[in-house]
């Protein structure tokens, strides 16, 4: 059986000092899970995070990466820069990312290729918009960006990618995925990598849902067949409310 992950995004928020405080309220909180807890938290929180997340189930992740180990990337930190200092998480290809700073397919896989280079676990979002949607095309996009963000890894690295099915529109909009549909879109992905790299590397695949998760929709979520677990955003900033949906 596949385990459950539950990762926190908190995407640009925390200061040192609040990532500290909300490390050591976590940590008793989520001791006795069997689930995963994973924390992607801003560079500047890392070494904090890291320092106090020793010795606690919490896992500690970042948000992005460049691909290239070094060089000229002014402003840009490299998958070997995140490992060298502990990191063993970073998501990659988040909407915001596509959105905004003009992450495309070809550097997702760039990317992802040199997360496993480096020996980080790569955490890949993929998620149709609302216009996508409503056009019919959602199996489409998330099957294409799933199949273009794995091209060329070995089934081992498929095997040991997580991916964060994340509909654009539900993200912090408060408008959740149903949890047939969230399920159902999860199959689709699970399919597709089933076609390319065979059944049973699919069946090994944790396959998240995100898009305004919370402690009241997280068990309804979490326990469907293909769901493996959630990435939270808005909700992870909160070590109560966080820790209930770790606990869901
Ligand atoms: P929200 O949980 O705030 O909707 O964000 C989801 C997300 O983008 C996680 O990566």
């Amino acid at each position: 059986m596949r385990r459950k992950v539950i990762a926190g995004n908190w995407k640009m928020n925390m200061l040192p000092d609040e990532a500290i405080n909300f490390i050591q309220e976590l940590t008793p909180l989520v001791k006795d899970t069997e689930n995963e807890v994973i924390l992607c938290v801003p560079y500047t929180d890392l070494f904090y995070a890291l320092l106090n997340a020793q010795d606690t189930n919490i896992k500690i992740g970042a948000q992005n990466m460049h691909f290239a180990e070094s060089g000229a990337y002014t402003g840009e930190i490299s998958g070997k820069m995140l490992k060298v200092i502990g990191v063993e998480y970073v998501i990659i290809g988040h909407s915001e990312r596509r959105q905004y700073f003009a992450e495309t397919d070809e550097t997702v896989n760039k990317k992802v290729k040199s997360a496993f280079e480096n020996g980080l676990k790569p955490i890949v979002c993929v998620g149709e918009t609302l216009e996508e949607k409503e056009q019919g095309k959602t199996i489409n996009i998330i099957t294409t960006q799933t199949r273009l963000a794995l091209d060329g890894l070995s089934k081992e690295q498929v095997k040991n990618t997580i991916i964060a099915y994340e509909p654009v529109w539900a993200i912090g909009t408060g408008k959740t995925a149903t949890a047939e549909d969230a399920n159902d879109s999860i199959k689709e992905i699970r399919k597709e990598i089933a076609k390319i790299y065979g059944n049973d590397v699919a069946q090994c695949v944790i396959i998240q849902y995100g898009g305004s998760v919370k402690s009241s929709n997280a068990r309804e979520l979490f326990t469907k067949s293909d769901i493996d677990g959630g990435l939270v955003g808005g909700a992870s900033l909160k070590t109560e409310e966080f820790s209930k949906i770790v606990n869901f």
